[in-house]
């Protein structure tokens, strides 16, 4: 194994991981490479596609941008291709666990990364607990729909109605899916990719059913609240256009990642943006932006030109295809703790993997428990405004970090070369800081928060039991022969069958 970009700092917060010709993956990781090129689409779709169409679309063309709703998709799918292009690049040269948190360890260092990872860890458990209060108001509409009358008690967090004490189905959903992701990747690879079909299946019938019942009369005014609406609209609708993200965390189950991963993250961005443009072309054409509904845009179009049996089937299936977004995102925050565990940042016992499985079962566990807890407890505005600000900063560290690795490093073998730079990893920086600036003070102070706790955690654990820096002692600090060291650090050979430290 050699190593291929330039040495950097051995000691202090900006040591960084070395890029390897196997960048640390390999069968000494001690998770199992079972996912080819269309499972990890299928996972990459399956974090894409979710509340972002089947509910923000309606939300953005009734009240924000009216029929140009597809501009706001449009604008929100070229800024995530910008940041989606960075990750694919970065995924084929470091097909390793982790995805921005490792890319970043690699490229800016140990700091960078860890803040990165910690962030991810939030953004992720909590886009969980949001998708789970989401679906479980589905269901209960279901529900109610069937005549079956649920207790009060466990219909909602405390606070949202009457009565209510806790979103208990939001909780278990949680549970079900660590449950689902400790069985084995295969297992749930494949009930994903099953899902994923079946959420496909919907927009796709929606698509050609809508086509029908299109009415051009509706298009018009086409930009009722102007082009500001349409930008407005972008900044919410971003929220449909990540996921390949939390795909790219899968890296070290994959079979030829280096070539695979980059092709799942261009196709799953490219085919959820092909069906978004043509659902919201449908969607604003059957029915007009003012009445559209906020909540269930797709069922209610569909009961108002008298389909209401294919309403029901588009609920239901609306239901089965957030779920997977469930499933992508807590794949992709224990994914980012197994990786930082494994690096020595977090005790290594989270990194040990379960040993028939050989899935971090610990940390999956604990990202259901807790997921369950915030979706059981927590109303759901609260809960969704603690999820973009981390992941737009993981954009601009990933796209930046591709700038920064391309100047410092051109001769890399790279599988995949990010186009126009550094134009386009400019752009996803641009649209990624833009979107930060709307976000609520409120946010900014809970993020504050987080990010203090985590400099604590890094300062007083992290910093000291970091694999990268004890090797770094024991090859002789700075100046010492690097390479035995940042090996050592790359996590390789950290917990072969799940046991480190
Ligand atoms: N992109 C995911 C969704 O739309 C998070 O639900």
């Amino acid at each position: 194994m050699s190593v291929l970009d330039k040495p950097g700092p051995r000691t202090g917060v900006f040591r960084r991981q070395p890029i390897t010709d196997d960048s640390g993956g390999g069968e000494s990781s001690g998770l199992k490479r079972t996912l080819g090129l269309w499972q990890l689409t299928a996972i990459g779709l399956g974090a894409i596609i979710g509340a972002g169409i089947f509910t923000l679309a309606g939300t953005v063309a009734n009240g924000t941008a009216g029929p140009a709703v597809s501009l706001s998709f449009i604008l929100a799918g070229v800024a995530s291709a910008a940041a989606a292009l960075s990750y694919a690049e970065f995924a084929g040269l470091i097909p390793r666990s982790g995805s921005a948190y490792t890319y970043s360890y690699a490229v800016l260092g140990e700091l960078v990364a860890w803040l990165i990872g910690w962030d991810l860890l939030l953004e992720y458990t909590a886009i969980v607990a949001v998708v789970a209060i989401g679906v479980s108001g589905y269901f209960s509409f279901l529900l109610e729909g069937l005549g079956v009358d649920l207790p009060a008690w466990m219909l909602g967090a405390p606070g949202t109605g009457d009565g209510h004490r806790i979103d208990l189905f939001a909780a278990l959903l949680c549970l079900l899916i660590a449950w689902l992701l400790n069985r084995g990747m295969k297992t749930s690879a494949r009930v994903e990719t099953v899902l994923v079909f079946v959420k496909i299946a919907i927009v796709i019938a929606v698509i050609v059913v809508g086509a029908f019942y299109v009415n051009s009369g509706n298009l018009t005014p086409f930009l009722p609240y102007g082009f500001g609406g349409v930008v407005t609209g972008a900044a919410t609708v971003f929220f449909a256009v990540f996921g390949y993200d939390a795909m790219s965390t899968a890296a070290e189950e994959s079979k030829d990642a280096q070539r695979n991963l980059p092709k799942a993250i261009v196709l799953s961005l490219a085919i959820a943006m092909v069906l978004y443009l043509l659902a919201c072309a449908v969607l604003t054409g059957m029915q007009h932006y003012n009445k559209i509904d906020a909540e269930s845009p797709f069922a209610t179009v569909f009961q108002s030109v008298g389909l209401p049996v294919f309403a029901d089937i588009i609920a239901i299936g609306a239901i089965v295809g957030i779920l997977t977004v469930l499933f992508s995102f807590m794949l992709g925050a224990s994914r980012v703790w197994f990786a930082i565990s494994r690096d020595g940042l977090l005790p290594g016992w989270f990194a040990k993997v379960h040993p028939r499985t050989e899935v971090p079962h610990r940390p999956t566990w604990i990202i259901g428990i807790v997921s369950a807890c915030i979706a059981g407890l927590m109303p759901i505005a609260e809960a969704a405004e603690l999820t973009n600000i981390g992941i737009l900063l993981a954009f601009v560290v990933v796209s930046a970090a591709v700038i920064v690795l391309r100047y410092r490093s051109p001769e890399l073998p790279r599988t995949f070369r990010c186009p126009g730079m550094p134009l386009v990893p400019l752009v996803g920086i641009g649209f990624s800081l833009w979107l930060v600036a709307q976000l609520q003070t409120m946010t900014f102070i809970r993020f504050l928060i987080w990010f203090a706790l985590g400099l604590a955690v890094y300062g007083v654990y992290g910093y000291r039991h970091s694999k990268l820096g004890q090797g770094a002692g024991k090859a002789g600090g700075a100046g010492g022969p690097s390479q035995p060291a940042t090996a050592a650090g790359s996590g390789a050979d950290a917990a072969p069958k799940g046991g480190d430290s």
